[in-house]
């Protein structure tokens, strides 16, 4: 095949008509990419790449030429854990700096909310009440420190915002990075994230879900954490045992939740998290990628890969992310 020739392409995913989503931005690539529904495929021998997100366990069987399935957002989990995806494709992401400032933003407007007991100032001012709270009691940010499981596009563009209002931060790795950035302190390793939990008046989730995370926020690692904690999840539903956590709330281990991301999306209607005034829940708005920087990734990879290069955007399937 010659590397100017339209490389073909489709859609899969069981959650969302992806062409609907993103047909505005992928049309700027008409003449590198073309991308088809499943259904409207009926050479799918001539398919090099899938644009995925929940792909339905079965998607990929009908490909026998697929070598590149490109996630539409920052997490591959459910493309690296779809039981038809081929060995030898190789599975990429989305990295877009602008989506690591939108979830700076909502994790930092979540530590506030939390650190200044927001909830207290809406149910006060629906009743038309005028309740301060004693701000004597209220440690300044210098004196909460804010954990952050991960430190990927998402944890750094946290850390910059956080630490930019005070909070000293301490972040959850696998490998400790080399580059320092001020305010910010490391634990890395076997058992990282626990750590950072014993320290976090604050804690926020951006890791991955992978083999080592899925599960992790269960209630023994609440139970390390400080009396009267709050957690902000903004990583993935598995990561969390969502019943340890309505636990660690009756226990007072922690004071209060925001959650973004669920096991089951979207939240069902009858949910105890919905009506639960300790947990402010958000429908996974934390941060998306933008379509554009999406496509245009999309185009290079997929040009990379049938020229024989290794994307740019690539993944470690082997780390799962
Ligand atoms: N709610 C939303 O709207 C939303 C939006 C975007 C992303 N997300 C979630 O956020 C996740 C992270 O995104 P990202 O772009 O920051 O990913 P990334 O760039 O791949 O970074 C992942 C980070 O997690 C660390 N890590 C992985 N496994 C670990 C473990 N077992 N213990 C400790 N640290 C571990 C990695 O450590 P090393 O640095 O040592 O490799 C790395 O720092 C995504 O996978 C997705 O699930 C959610």
């Amino acid at each position: 095949m010659a590397e100017q020739d339209v490389i073909e392409g489709v859609f899969l995913s069981a959650a969302y008509d992806l062409r609907e989503i993103f047909a505005e931005a992928l049309a700027p690539h008409a003449e590198t990419i073309r991308l088809r529904h499943p259904h409207e495929i009926d050479d799918p021998e001539t398919i090099r790449f899938a644009l995925c997100w929940r792909p339905a366990d079965d998607a990929f069987l009908p490909y026998p030429n697929l070598r590149l399935a490109s996630s539409i957002a920052a997490g591959v989990d459910s493309i690296i854990n779809c039981p038809s995806l081929p060995a030898d494709a190789l599975v990429t992401r989305v990295r877009d700096e602008d989506q690591g400032d939108v979830m700076a933003g909502f994790a930092a407007w979540h530590v506030v909310w939390h650190h200044r007991n927001m909830r207290h100032h809406i149910v006060h001012e629906a009743k038309h009440e005028w309740a301060r709270l004693i701000s004597a009691r209220m440690k300044p940010p210098r004196e909460t420190p804010v954990g952050i499981l991960g430190f990927g596009l998402m944890g750094r563009a946290i850390a910059r915002a956080v630490t930019a209002m005070g909070f000293p931060v301490v972040a959850a790795v696998r490998n400790a990075p080399r580059d320092a950035m001020p305010g910010v302190r490391f634990e890395s390793g076997e058992g990282a994230a626990g750590r950072v939990a014993e320290q976090a008046a604050i804690l926020i989730n951006v890791l991955p879900l992978t083999a080592q995370t899925r599960g992790l926020l269960d209630l023994d690692f609440f139970n390390r954490m400080p009396v009267g904690a709050a957690l902000i999840q903004l990583g993935r539903g598995e990561h969390l045992i969502e019943a340890d956590l309505l636990k660690a709330l009756d226990s007072g281990r922690l004071s209060s939740a925001s959650l973004d991301v669920f096991d089951i999306e979207p939240l069902p209607a009858e949910h105890p998290f919905w009506a639960d005034e300790r947990i402010l829940v958000t429908p996974h708005q934390a941060s998306d990628c933008s379509p554009r920087r999406m496509a245009e990734q999309l185009a290079r990879a997929a040009r990379d890969v049938v020229a024989g290069r290794i994307p740019e955007t690539v993944v470690d399937r082997a780390n799962g992310y």
